[in-house]
């Protein structure tokens, strides 16, 4: 569909760099409890539709370059396929999370014996309530983190004394948009795509100021998953259905990668959500 439209010149200067991912399997997905406006208990899942449409996910990455690890899915955590929300890592240092919801809880201990297993990472516990890369988006000198739903305001001081960037809060307002990562995500070090009636009007000022050339999104792309999205920097992988995002990425000289999980979205989850970024750098 992409391919119809005309690449603009300053398409080549999108410059991707390698990521290297941790990912879980949807082997034990289902929509078993609803902590989220996405999630209805009696909506049946495909398990293996689920299962097939997150190896293709994980197919992209590995075409584009990336280093995808894998981590043990348990039994009893039908969230897990989202490690995302398991930590958030920046230069070494993993902040580790800490779940609103008691039925995620144990998805916290898992992951954490992961990046041990792993040495993956000085990992600090958490002593204030958050999930991970859901509501923290490390963005080049920056770190951006939602506060509203799930983390708590405490855990972006928590990460600013754990990370030593400066971490820029913004709060959200849409019960749809629980999560930073199904309303924001970083195209590169320096801009972000967004839905702006996601976030508060304080907030909406912060993300224009800081960011006057940033992709805005409409609702039905942002209702599509659209934002819950990952980009290397040039190579987008974006949920198929937002047609209009995946129309303005090329139109800013990204490749949109377009995506289908439409079981996973019934767990109100989409690729970022399935990406925890392993950021080693050095620690400190
Ligand atoms: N069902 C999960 C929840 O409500 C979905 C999490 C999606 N993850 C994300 N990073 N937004 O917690």
């Amino acid at each position: 569909m992409t391919s119809t439209l005309t690449r603009p010149a300053h398409a080549t200067n999108r410059k991707a760099t390698r990521r290297e991912y941790l990912v879980c399997p949807p082997r034990h997905f289902e929509v078993a409890y609803a902590i989220n406006e996405w999630m209805q208990i009696d909506v049946p899942v495909d398990r293996e539709l689920a299962m097939v449409q997150w190896e293709n996910l994980i197919e992209i990455y590995r075409g584009l370059g990336h280093t995808v690890h894998v981590a043990e899915p348990a039994d009893g955590l039908p969230d897990m396929v989202f490690a995302a929300n398991c930590a958030v890592m920046v230069d070494g240092h993993v902040f580790g999370a800490r779940f609103r919801h008691p039925e995620r809880a144990a998805e916290a201990p898992a992951f954490r014996r992961w990046f041990a297993d792993h040495e993956c990472g000085v990992y600090h516990e958490p002593t204030t309530r958050n999930e991970g890369e859901g509501d923290f988006a490390p963005a080049g000198r920056y770190i951006l983190a939602g506060t509203g739903f799930r983390t708590d305001p405490e855990a972006h001081e928590e990460a600013e004394a754990i990370f030593g960037k400066p971490v820029i809060s913004l709060t959200l307002c849409d019960p749809a948009y629980y999560h930073l990562d199904v309303a924001l995500f970083v195209l590169d070090d320096d801009n972000v795509a967004y839905y702006p009636a996601a976030f508060s009007q304080k907030s909406q000022r912060v993300l224009r100021t800081l960011y006057p050339n940033a992709i805005i999104v409409a609702k039905a792309d942002a209702e599509a998953f659209g934002l819950n999205s990952i980009s290397d920097g040039r190579n987008v992988v974006v949920a198929q259905d937002a047609i209009g995002l995946i129309e303005q990425l090329h139109e800013n000289g990204y490749v949109p990668i377009p995506v289908d999980l439409s079981e996973l979205r019934k767990a109100g989850g989409g690729a970022k959500c399935c990406t925890q970024e392993i950021r080693r750098g050095r620690a400190e």
